[in-house]
């Protein structure tokens, strides 16, 4: 089998068509473990894997635990709160600690962009990047490349919209990168203040109406949309900005017929997705985080085949 060029997973801008395919192959394999009263494979016995998370998540953190003991590795869990980071200790300095006890993956949440690639300059373990603020979330990606692959058979042509907060929203870039080495169309709907600056450069539509940028859409990508610090200016109100990018089943229709609606976290209902439309694509949602323990066990078997 063809395994991945790097030791480390940190985006998918650097990963070729090729690997994504050997990636989403992989996972397929992993995904018929689900099924089978027995779950766990030996594959890489005699291995630890790390989550080192300075941010809050559920289903990365969780999946990637899942993945680890399915595949038969110790798995160590340190989150910012509970370890010596709260006392100040750099991200390095941890990753080396953490490290310095023969670790060989070190799954990594930060709210730096590029923390992920600071690390994996750092440390010789592998560093698979689980979200780096507003970056790439790599795996997100993957997994949201499995599930669409996975209903629809087929990415080239694909009209694929994507909604949420896009310039905080590290699944935006890492999806617009997938997606489009696969051949799909995509289209980045919001207002113009959550447009990234220089978004001509990844060759989307972009459309400032949702009822354009959905119009005739095979899947609808979401991420939510909440009003923080950081982005106080672009949103000034979640009740505006419901009002004109809700996906309610009025704008759901003008998609395609049965078009796919995922959302990559915890959803915001009633500001990203009306009530209605959270409950008619809950199915799917459920599908999409299953399918990111088999996504997880595939990048942690490919990775380790590349080291070895
Ligand atoms: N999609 C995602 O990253 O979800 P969590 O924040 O729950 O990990």
């Amino acid at each position: 089998m063809v395994a991945l060029q790097s030791k480390d997973l940190l985006g998918i801008q650097s990963l070729s068509e090729g690997e994504l395919r050997v990636i989403l192959d992989a996972a397929a394999n992993f995904q018929t473990l689900a099924a089978r009263p027995v779950k766990k494979v030996p594959a890489l016995r005699g291995k630890t894997v790390a989550n080192l998370f300075y941010e809050p998540s559920t289903r990365t953190r969780l999946s990637f635990e899942l993945a680890a003991k399915r595949l038969s590795a110790d798995f160590i869990n340190i989150t910012a709160a509970t370890s010596s980071a709260a006392t100040g200790e750099t991200l390095t300095d941890t990753a080396k600690t953490v490290e310095a006890m023969q670790v060989d993956f070190l799954v990594v949440r930060h709210s730096m962009a590029g923390a992920a690639h600071q690390l994996a300059r750092q440390v010789e373990c592998s560093v698979i990047n689980a979200g780096d603020g507003p970056h790439e979330h790599p795996t997100q990606t993957l997994v949201d490349l499995f599930t669409i692959w996975e209903n629809e058979k087929r990415f080239e042509g694909l009209k694929v919209a994507i909604l949420g907060d896009h310039p905080r929203s590290p699944a935006t870039i890492s999806n617009i990168y997938g997606l489009k080495k696969m051949g799909a169309e995509v289209t980045l709907v919001g207002p113009s203040t959550l447009i990234p600056p220089g978004v001509d450069q990844f060759r989307v539509r972009v459309a400032t109406r949702i009822e354009d940028g959905i119009a005739g859409a095979d899947v609808i990508l979401l991420s939510r949309v909440e009003i923080t610090d950081a982005n106080r200016l672009q949103i000034p109100s979640l009740r505006e900005y419901a009002r004109f990018y809700c996906l309610t089943p009025r704008r759901l229709a003008l998609a395609a017929d049965d078009a796919l609606v995922l959302h990559s976290g915890s959803m915001n209902r009633g500001v990203e997705i009306s009530p209605e439309v959270a409950d008619y694509a809950f199915p799917l949602l459920v599908q999409q985080v299953t399918n990111g323990i088999a996504v997880r066990m595939a990048v942690l078997y490919l990775l380790a085949g590349e080291r070895e």
